[in-house]
């Protein structure tokens, strides 16, 4: 069983990535089944139907999310009619829409993926870690994937081993920079702190430079627009198979990485 977890897709640059990398992915890598987080999906912001559908026909089969996913107020009237996106799982119990699937796999097997927000400099939220407890104790699965989105490394690791054994994958999500630190924790969990963004390389975190400067110097808002150009490709191709099970990153700084090794491989 390989999964395929792309990072925060950001707006039309995010998307022409997956567009251009998948494709071949799909077929070297040999993957059974792919997750993304698409709370930027569009225009850097929350996800629109049409967004959604574009990325499920690249052959992304289930969607987790984070603290933008209802940026485009829209999603809260149509999220629910679309089970294969996920909202955080620690949100109030009022707001609309999943917040986990399971999955039917080949040869009977079944696979949860789920969704939650971290809590260090995020938005108030419930508790994730007695959110997580709470559907453990309610749905079994065979494989149980888990997408933490949160700003706070310690946070992310806190989670990890504190459910280290009793699910199969977390992978962190939100920041859009990839950590090296994919590894097996001791009781078997597959961790990554963050597993990055597709997005504009040339931005910040995916959105045009010259804006999240001014936010800086300024204190000042403004508008963030996702940048153009280039891009970056963010993933994790996690194996389950039994006997093998790793974690593997996958990052292509350029189109011209991408070109490169996909020529090589
Ligand atoms: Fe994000
Ligand atoms: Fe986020």
């Amino acid at each position: 069983m390989k999964i395929l977890f792309i990072g925060d897709i950001v707006g039309k640059t995010g998307r022409a990535a997956v567009k251009t990398v998948l494709p071949v992915l799909f077929k070297r890598e040999k993957i059974d089944y792919t997750i993304a987080n698409c709370e930027n999906l569009a225009h850097g912001n929350g996800i629109t139907e049409d967004t959604i559908k574009e990325m499920r026909e690249c052959g992304i089969n289930c969607f987790t999310s984070g603290n933008h996913i209802f940026d485009k107020k829209a999603a809260l009237d149509f999220i629910e009619d679309y089970p294969d996106v996920l909202r955080p799982l620690n949100y109030p119990p009022m707001v609309p829409g999943n917040s986990y699937r399971i999955e039917r796999l080949p040869e009977n097997k079944t696979l949860l993926i789920t969704n939650l927000l971290g809590r260090a400099f995020m938005p108030p939220v419930d508790c994730p870690f007695r959110a997580l407890e709470r559907l453990l104790e309610e749905k079994k699965a065979d494989y149980i994937f888990v997408d933490f989105h949160g700003e706070a490394t310690a946070e992310k690791a806190a989670f990890a081993n504190y459910f280290d054994g009793r699910v199969d994958v977390v992978v962190g999500t939100h920041t859009h920079i990839q950590t090296a630190d994919e590894r097996e924790l001791p009781g078997g969990t597959l961790f990554i702190t963050d597993v990055g963004m597709c997005g504009a390389s040339d931005s910040i975190i995916g959105v045009k430079k010259e804006a999240a400067i001014k936010r800086m110097i300024t204190s000042l808002p403004q508008r963030f627009e996702p940048a153009g150009g280039d891009w970056w490709f963010c993933g994790v191709v996690v194996n389950l198979f039994d006997r093998e099970r790793s974690i593997k990153r996958i990052f292509f700084k350029s189109k011209k990485e991408f070109e490169e090794w996909r020529l090589k491989n």
